[in-house]
């Protein structure tokens, strides 16, 4: 599983949503660098912990701006955050049981989210923002 990193391509255009996934993918791959490193149980775990806690700020800043510009699949896009939130729990779970897969699982499970969800659905979502702001723009409004 090659490390990720950030690239240009990966930009929405909008500065903040681009800031906050830069900050997600710097804490995956702490996360994941943490766990091949010498880093103890509790530190692997606060960084979860904060992975949680960025994660929803994100996705409540994304979900404001798919409100704003009326995007038609807002359910869709809530829904996918609302599974990664569930499947990040489970996989918690998992660790917190002691199953010694846990992190490889999460680890393999962040990278695919980053590939199908911040490259796919964030995109499709940013495509439309800004073709709904450059109408709103023509329109005077
Ligand atoms: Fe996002
Ligand atoms: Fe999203």
């Amino acid at each position: 599983m090659p490390s990720l990193e950030w690239k240009a391509e990966y930009s929405v255009g909008n500065e903040l949503i681009d800031s906050q996934h830069r900050g997600l993918l710097e804490l995956i791959v702490r996360l994941e660098q943490a766990l091949t490193g010498d880093s103890s149980r509790g530190q692997d775990l606060d960084l979860l912990t904060e992975l949680v806690r960025y994660a929803n700020n994100h996705f409540s800043t994304e979900e404001d701006l798919m409100r704003e510009c009326g995007y038609p699949y807002c359910w869709e896009h809530e829904k996918s955050h609302l599974e990664f939130r569930e499947d990040l729990a489970r996989l918690a779970g998992i660790i917190m049981q002691g199953d010694q897969d846990g992190w490889a699982r999460l680890l393999e499970f962040t990278h695919s989210w980053w590939q199908g969800h911040i490259l796919g659905l964030d995109r499709d979502l940013f495509r439309y923002y800004h073709q709904h702001r450059e109408s709103r723009l023509a329109d005077g409004a």
